[in-house]
């Protein structure tokens, strides 16, 4: 099936996006993004990971500037709105909760209809927004820092999850060794300026072994515990002293695996149009390494330019407008958060 977004004319969304730790806003108006506003929270950074109460705490304080702004960018008024989307899920259910409530409220004041739209689901099509001809079926390696999964995208209403994590997502994966690293949270956009600098075969460790297309990184972040832990008992200095090589081995190994088991997905399903999404895309190395890889595949590739890769509301509102197109609305009165599993 071929879902030509451009083609769609003269629908206007406000999208809210609040499931973590990212307070963001963005109008979408004839299938093309006007706005995309982002408050980030630095305030989690001290913990070493988000805290959800700061978190939620946060969004009630950034949503009204953030819907604002975005409002203001777009030139557009709240009454040229057709519809409000939110994120319904995965994510914080405070944080959640904030974004929901405040697209709730807002829909009811100003009697519009409401759109919930799946965290997940939204990253998977956030390339569409740069790539609206992208032809379905394409596989997609989602990898964020709650999720990794290769999904197989029918088209934007209909998703198939070929494989996924067991237990830690890659973006984990990075936060974790960053912070055995002592690099500061989120690490993982840490782990890729050190990289380059470093070199991606010094030092090696094992990957997960877990069949078909799922993934399992708990083994390989605890492999570079007991690493770090025995080179820093000979030498306190030794982090210091090879940060980037480790940062650089690490991206490596876990960049391999993952495209390791996208080569496979691609083979076995013979599809050969394949996308990466979700914030552990925005890493250089694996941008370039599958770049390299779908040369050699002979894949058409789709990769979501940076700001549609860490949490954003424009890839809510991308997916909104298409749940919108197929009257797909939400009511006032769902209280369910969505996860993944269909
Ligand atoms: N350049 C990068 N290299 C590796 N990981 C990254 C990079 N940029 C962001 N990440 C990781 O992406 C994850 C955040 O993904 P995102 O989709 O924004 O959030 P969520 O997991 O809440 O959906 C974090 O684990 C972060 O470390
Ligand atoms: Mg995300």
């Amino acid at each position: 099936m071929q879902i030509n977004a451009k083609n769609v004319q003269n629908i206007t969304l406000l999208a809210i996006e609040s499931s973590c730790d990212d307070t963001a806003a963005s109008i979408i108006c004839n299938a093309k993004i006007v706005s995309n506003v982002i408050a980030n929270q630095d305030i989690h950074q001290q913990y070493g990971g988000v805290v959800p109460e700061l978190a939620s705490r946060a969004h009630q304080k950034n949503i009204v500037p953030v819907v604002d702004m975005a409002l203001k960018q777009a030139n557009v008024s709240l009454d040229a709105i057709d519809g409000i989307a939110y994120t319904q899920g995965p994510g914080l259910l405070g944080s959640l909760l904030v974004g929901s409530s405040f697209a709730k409220g807002l829909a009811l004041a100003l009697n519009k209809p409401l759109v919930a739209v799946n965290h997940l689901e939204a990253h998977v099509l956030s390339l569409l927004i740069d790539s609206p001809d992208t032809p379905f079926p394409y596989l997609c390696l989602l990898v964020s820092g709650g999720h990794t999964e290769i999904v197989k995208v029918n088209s934007p209403s209909s998703m198939e999850i070929l494989g996924r994590t067991i237990d830690d997502a890659a973006g984990e994966a990075f936060d974790k060794v960053a912070k055995i690293l002592g690099l500061p949270y989120p690490g993982g956009p840490l782990i890729d300026s050190n990289a380059k600098n470093g070199d991606p075969h010094c030092f090696s460790f094992p990957s997960g072994k877990v069949p078909n297309l799922d993934f399992s990184f708990s083994g390989f972040k605890t492999a570079v515990l007991y690493f770090i832990k025995d080179a820093v008992k000979k030498d306190a200095t030794f982090v210091e002293q090879n940060l980037s090589n480790i940062c650089a081995s690490v991206q490596q190994n876990i960049i391999t695996y993952l495209l390791s088991k996208l080569k496979q997905a691609a083979l076995q399903t013979k599809i050969k149009h394949i996308a990466i999404a979700g914030g552990v895309s925005a890493n250089l190395g694996l941008r370039t390494e599958f770049l390299k890889m779908a040369k050699d595949q002979s894949w058409t590739t789709y990769i979501p330019k940076l700001e549609y890769c860490t949490d954003n509301a424009a890839m809510i509102a991308m997916a909104a407008h298409f749940k919108f197109l197929d009257h797909n609305m939400a009511s006032l009165g769902d209280g369910s958060f969505a996860s993944f599993d269909r």
